[in-house]
């Protein structure tokens, strides 16, 4: 995707360190072995460095210029499990427990690697499910400032050029809040926005809030949910275009929305679809997928106060490689 060459090419003079913690999974290894190749940042593997390499021989790639960390010899391992304490402190975490997690779990470890600032940025999951990579960001970084949601936006690239900005349209949430209250809708709008334009530049987002019914053509409480993220929005002074709610069509189809939404600034155009929850975003996403072959970059979780990212436990190592130029990109 020239997208991906065009990030990779932005953020090799940065230099950025990107930790990829669970190094028992080959594809890492692959991934490692090919960032190297490509130099646009420096893979940091998590482990005992021996048994790192072994791995990689016994994998035959080649991870020199690697860095490797070694949480039990690790010089600021002290100062990770002083600062995890204290962000934990309240839900009873104490220093030895803490010890004990950052030692044997490397998704909270890496997580704390990216807090402390030893790395800038974490792509994990290839061998972890996405709760338990989500679990460790929340706890060891927690949201942006000013954010209280964190959520995650997925690129969705079709052939369908009339749709969206040519063929290319953002979803959300498909990764992270199951039920989102009308707020947290509101929140993941914003923050897919945000994430929207600085992934891909986005110079003109349309948002628009999904539901099976346009402007009052329905009522449930399911559809009062979106109409009232609708006008949480309205309240904030967003610098974007946002509308709802609006069935599908609507949304992307201007002969549609002529009918059922006149007058709208972001029925018939939208480029950003917000699902009113996890199911049917999740559903949404892989549908488009399977029927119309879209490509899906993502999801690429939102609203952290430092970028981790969530990879697919069915991602190929080149998937992996991808995630990290985007997490280059974005780290401050
Ligand atoms: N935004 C901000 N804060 C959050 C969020 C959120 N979305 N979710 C949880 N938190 C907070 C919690 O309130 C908690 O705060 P506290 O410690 O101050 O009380 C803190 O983060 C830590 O949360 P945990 O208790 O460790 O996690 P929790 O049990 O709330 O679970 C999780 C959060 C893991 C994100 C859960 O909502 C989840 O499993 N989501 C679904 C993920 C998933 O399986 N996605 C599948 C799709 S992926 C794909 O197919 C591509």
């Amino acid at each position: 995707m020239s997208l991906i060459q065009d990030i990779k090419d932005q953020v090799k003079p940065l230099g950025k360190k990107i930790v990829l913690p669970e190094f028992t999974d080959a594809r890492v290894l692959q991934a490692t072995e090919m960032i190297l190749k490509e130099g646009f940042c420096t893979p940091v593997l998590v482990g005992d460095e021996a048994k790192v390499q072994a791995a990689a021989k016994a994998e035959g790639v080649n991870i020199d210029g690697a860095v490797i960390i070694n949480p039990a010899t690790y010089a600021r391992f002290d100062e990770a499990v002083d600062v995890f304490t204290k962000r934990r402190a309240k839900k009873g975490m104490t220093p030895e427990k803490a010890t004990e997690i950052l030692k044997k779990d490397c998704l909270f470890f890496g997580a704390m690697l990216v807090n402390i600032g030893e790395v800038d940025a974490m792509v994990a999951g290839s061998a972890s499910p996405t709760a338990n990579v989500l679990r460790a960001a929340l706890q060891c970084v927690g949201t942006a400032p000013g954010l209280k949601t964190v959520s995650s936006a997925m690129f969705v690239f079709t052939d369908k050029k009339q749709y969206g900005d040519d063929g290319m349209l953002v979803f959300s949430d498909c990764g992270v809040i199951p039920n989102p209250s009308s707020e947290q809708l509101a929140d993941i709008a914003c923050s897919t926005v945000e994430k929207a334009r600085r992934v891909v530049g986005m110079s003109d987002p349309r948002v628009s809030f999904l539901s099976f019914s346009t402007k009052g053509s329905a009522s449930s409480p399911e559809v009062d949910k979106v109409v009232a993220a609708v006008d949480d929005l309205k309240g904030r002074n967003v610098d974007f275009k946002f509308d709802g709610e609006l069935q599908l069509d609507a949304s992307i189809e201007p002969s549609v929305a002529e009918r059922k939404a006149p007058g709208s600034t972001v029925a018939g155009y939208a480029n950003i679809l917000i699902f009113p929850d996890l199911q049917a975003a999740n559903i949404g996403y892989k549908l488009v997928q399977r029927f119309a072959g879209a490509t899906a970059l993502g999801p690429l979780i939102q609203g952290l106060a430092a970028p981790i990212h969530d990879l697919s436990r069915g991602c190929f190592a080149s998937d992996i490689v991808d995630v990290c130029a985007i997490a280059a990109k974005e780290a401050k």
